[in-house]
């Protein structure tokens, strides 16, 4: 392979890289690879002929597996979330802004996501870099959050169009994040808010929290804080659930999709 290159996708997040083979990737390209993921949130890497070990190898190299609860398995490797949409289904797992695993008291540091089977168009997934959208708040809003915190919980699982609540003993007590969070390799500050996991700011009732929240969910996904992901067959997406928040679009109808996902181990969150 040629030597690795990094092209980034729009000015606030996202690197596509080239010239790395994953099966082979040696201890400087994961360097700069992880170096990359913790400034632009998610890299896209293409054509990868990537096995289920080699995708959980890779995994180990970040951490720890943190197997998520809520989603099916992959049968014969149970370390591997499946992400799947049927041709019949309007709707798709993951098709709202979020940031992987933030309902638990460590939250999931990245997830690691491989096409398996693609419609011929459609299911692009989109990023929104909290920490240009943390930039972005005027400095007096910036102030008030950075002395809140707020709670996260897994109970919109129990309302999952796929099942994915069907096992009562899965879910947890909430956890408690900072608002505004310090990411732990770049010292950078982020937004720590999202629309599927957040319930309110600790100490303010929902009905108090809604507005700001509400608010908050529309200010960090504007367009200049966003990419798009098209996904081809071979593609290999990582990001960093500290850094960004995710949407996997559901325009493909009529057409099933694919997608195998790793979430790897995090660590509590500090302002
Ligand atoms: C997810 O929310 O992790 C799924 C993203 C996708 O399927 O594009």
């Amino acid at each position: 392979m040629s030597d690795l290159s990094v092209t980034r996708l729009t000015g606030a997040v996202g690197a596509e890289i080239s010239g790395v083979d994953l099966n082979r990737i040696s201890d400087s390209q994961f360097e700069t690879l992880c170096d990359t993921l913790f400034r632009r949130g998610v890299v896209v890497l293409r054509d990868q002929d990537f096995s289920p070990e080699a995708h959980i190898a890779l995994a180990e190299r970040f951490g720890e597996i943190d197997v998520n609860r809520f989603f099916t398995p992959v049968a014969a490797h149970p370390m591997i979330a499946e992400v799947r949409t049927r041709a019949e289904q309007n709707t798709v797992i993951g098709g709202t802004w979020h940031s992987d695993h933030s309902y638990d008291p460590e939250p999931a540091m990245a997830s690691i996501l491989v096409a398996r089977e693609l419609p011929p168009y459609g299911g692009d997934t989109l990023f929104a870099s909290m920490t240009a959208a943390c930039a972005g708040l005027s400095e007096g809003l910036r102030d008030t959050l950075s002395g809140l915190s707020a709670w996260h919980t897994d109970g919109s699982f129990a309302r999952s169009e796929f099942d994915m609540g069907k096992d009562a003993a899965a879910f947890r007590p909430p956890s408690l994040h900072p608002v505004l969070i310090r990411h732990p390799e770049t010292g950078e500050r982020a937004v720590y808010v999202n629309g599927d996991f957040t319930t309110r700011f600790d100490g303010w009732s929902e009905e108090e929290s809604r507005p700001l929240l509400e608010y908050l969910y529309r200010a960090v996904t504007q367009p200049q804080y966003c990419c798009r992901v098209r996904w081809t067959p071979g593609s290999v997406g990582i990001w960093d659930n500290r850094t960004v928040q995710h949407f996997a679009t559901a325009d493909y109808q009529g057409h099933a999709r694919l997608m195998h996902r790793i979430t790897v181990k995090g660590q509590a969150l500090e302002r």
